[in-house]
């Protein structure tokens, strides 16, 4: 928890952050998104994923009691939310990444999952139930996973959610495949009358591990039998995609429109961009560990984080690469990683992904629809010529506008933060894109 002095926020639900409108159904069709993962999807990863491309992105499974006894407070310099609980950070958020954050929770109650929705609301743009946690943790207490063959609770906690949980918040569902495919489309009709927005379908059973290939050719039976209940559902596919580039693949298979990356985007979180970043040693772990520093964010996190980090070597060695894990490693506080990260400059971090965010609007970004997808990436979205590493299309931006240049009180609420249909100079190609 950071030791920086703090305020009590004001009302998070300023009018003008409210521009962009909030989630419909639509916004969960032909996007990439960013899975919710412990630990790994941390503020600063969801951040950089929307930097370079991710659609919308989801939080780190919360269980709903945790929350519920938490303290909301703001840093006043970084506008960083944090709900924090006796010792630490419950969770974290920004403003900036409102309009495309998902919180997942983890319930086996309705009332509970109820309170713990209404405590981040206002913070959130919607909220998803974690249906597919196989571990003990979640199992034991009839959480995660165990709702797969508890549907009568499982429905009822979405029911509960979604009548609770004013219009603008969605509210979604992430479940694993059962054994059997007419069991799994049994419970896919449940959960789809409950009245969600999006299912996200991680094509795994309880009992399939990471290493196990995800069967995603079961998937297209439950698009299909979806798209047949005539509700206007995305069925986002989850399971081995590692990217933009291989996401055509996995919709040519599924005939999902949207897909979700989750050990993808661990390894790097710029893998949402038709370009994404490689020499990641230098082109994204200083950046990283800046703006962790600026958060003040939990040292060994960052640090789990950025130690993930792979990515393919152009220009730096296997010796530089080593040296830099070695520092990354050894490093008792942010200041011994000086050497690789060279200066501090976490804030120009910030305005940077605030910049790419305002400049393309993460929820225009989006996916070829289904028909185009053996066509090739319109060539905005790919690599120029002769260009080593080159910048990914979200921050291929002029200068900050007027409003970030200023030395503003640093990312506290404010409409420019949130983009807004008006202002969103999307380049053609990215309107093409559009379904
Ligand atoms: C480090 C890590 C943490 C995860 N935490 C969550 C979680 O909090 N909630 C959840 O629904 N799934 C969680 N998952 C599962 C992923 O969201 C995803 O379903 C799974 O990794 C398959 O996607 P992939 O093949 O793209 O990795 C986690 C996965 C990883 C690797």
């Amino acid at each position: 928890m950071s030791q920086r002095s703090r305020s009590v926020t004001p009302d998070p639900r300023s009018p003008k952050r409210q521009k962009l409108g909030h989630l419909t159904k639509e916004d969960f069709k032909n996007g990439i998104f960013l899975a919710p993962m412990v630990r790994s999807g941390a503020l600063p990863t969801r951040l950089f994923a929307l930097k370079h491309g991710a659609t919308l992105v989801w939080g780190p499974e919360i269980i709903d009691k945790a929350i519920l006894h938490s303290k909301r407070e703001v840093d006043p310099v970084t506008g960083v939310v944090s709900y924090n609980g006796v010792s630490r950070a419950i969770f974290t958020t920004h403003p900036v990444e409102k309009p495309y954050f998902i919180y997942q929770m983890g319930s086996s109650d309705p009332e509970i999952a109820v309170q713990a929705a209404k405590q981040v609301m206002h913070d959130v743009s919607g909220i998803d139930l974690n249906c597919g946690c196989p571990k003990p943790f979640s199992t034991h207490s009839g959480m995660g996973a165990a709702l797969l063959t508890n549907p009568d609770l499982l429905c009822s906690i979405l029911t509960a959610l979604r009548a609770a949980m004013p219009p603008e918040i969605t509210v979604t569902a992430k479940i694993r495949l059962l054994p059997s495919q007419e069991d799994t489309l049994k419970l896919v009709e449940r959960i789809v009358n409950t009245g969600i927005s999006a299912l996200t379908v991680h094509c795994r059973t309880r009992n399939m591990r990471e290493k196990d290939r995800a069967v995603i050719e079961r998937l297209r039976e439950i698009v299909e039998f979806v798209e047949g209940m005539g509700k206007g559902i995305a069925v986002i596919e989850n399971g081995d995609c590692d990217g933009w580039e291989d996401a055509k693949r996995v919709r040519r298979v599924t005939g999902a429109s949207s897909v979700m990356i989750a050990r993808g985007a661990e390894s790097n979180p710029s893998c949402f961009s038709a370009t994404p970043l490689i020499d990641i040693e230098k082109t994204l772990m200083p950046s990283y560990i800046r703006l962790c520093k600026y958060f003040d964010h939990h040292l060994g996190l960052a640090k789990f984080c950025a130690a993930q980090f792979k990515s393919q070597r152009k220009e730096v060695t296997k010796a530089q690469s080593t040296i830099i894990r070695n520092t990354l490693g050894q490093a008792k506080t942010y200041d011994d990683m000086i050497d690789f990260v060279k200066t501090w400059t976490g804030e120009d971090e910030m305005k940077e992904i605030v910049k790419a965010i305002e400049i393309n609007c993460p929820r225009e970004h989006r996916m070829l629809p289904s028909s185009f997808v053996s066509e090739e990436v319109n060539s905005d979205f790919t690599t120029p010529p002769g260009t080593q590493n080159p910048e990914p299309p979200t921050s291929r931006a002029p200068l900050l506008p007027n409003d970030f240049i200023n030395d503003t009180p640093a990312f506290l609420p404010s409409a420019a933060l949130t983009p807004t249909p008006e202002g969103i100079t999307a380049a053609p190609s990215i309107i093409s894109l559009r379904s």
